[in-house]
């Protein structure tokens, strides 16, 4: 019994759609890039366990490299101003990269990592996220790949957390109001 589960008031994914969605991602990766190597930039925290996934259903040789940001905001809602707190360490100049990050929500943080990976000069950039609620974007962003969209629920689990918990759960599932409330 996973004593996590009380805090969570409906699985909106179970690991069994997730695997099954990124297979289609990773399948649908690997052809687009064909006898590319791209380089995929994993969003720490939330995405590192999107990322062991998506990796393992790619067939095709890629880079793998992390980028930790913080955008200041507390609880479930972010404000959108964003800090590097790791850098890339590939050298992305003529590459391919592929950002892949946990979920979007209002799209700020994604569109600062894309600016930011766009000065370094790679050849193309691309984004690959879990999640999308695409309600909740408040400027325009570009999303290649989409597991799946969602409402404006806030959810945790598969390395999405809340007050650094529940990244661990296996599952997406919406977080009980009564937690953050
Ligand atoms: P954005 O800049 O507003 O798009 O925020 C994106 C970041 O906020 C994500 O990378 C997550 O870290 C966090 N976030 C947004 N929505 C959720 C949610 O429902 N659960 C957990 N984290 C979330
Ligand atoms: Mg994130």
């Amino acid at each position: 019994m996973n004593t996590m589960n009380c805090d969570i008031s409906a699985v909106l994914y179970d690991e069994y759609k997730i695997q099954a969605r990124i297979r289609e991602l990773g399948l649908a990766i690997t052809n687009e890039y064909g006898t590319r190597k791209p380089v995929l930039i994993g969003i720490l925290k939330g995405g590192f366990v999107f990322m062991a996934d998506l990796l393992r259903s790619i067939t095709i040789p890629v880079e793998v490299d992390f980028m930790a940001i913080s955008s200041y905001g507390s609880g479930t809602t972010s404000s959108g101003v964003v800090k590097i707190r790791k850098d890339i360490d590939v050298d992305i100049c003529g590459r391919d990269v592929i950002i892949v990050e946990d979920i979007v929500d209002s799209g700020l943080s994604l569109q600062y990592i894309k600016d930011y990976i766009t000065k370094h000069q790679p050849n193309s950039v691309k984004i690959c996220v879990l999640l999308d609620k695409p309600q909740a974007h408040k400027i325009e962003v570009e999303i290649d790949y989409v597991g799946f969209n969602i409402g404006n629920e806030f959810v945790v689990g598969y390395g999405l957390d809340f007050n650094e918990f529940y990244r661990n759960l296996p599952y997406i599932g919406i977080l009980k109001e009564e937690m953050y409330s």
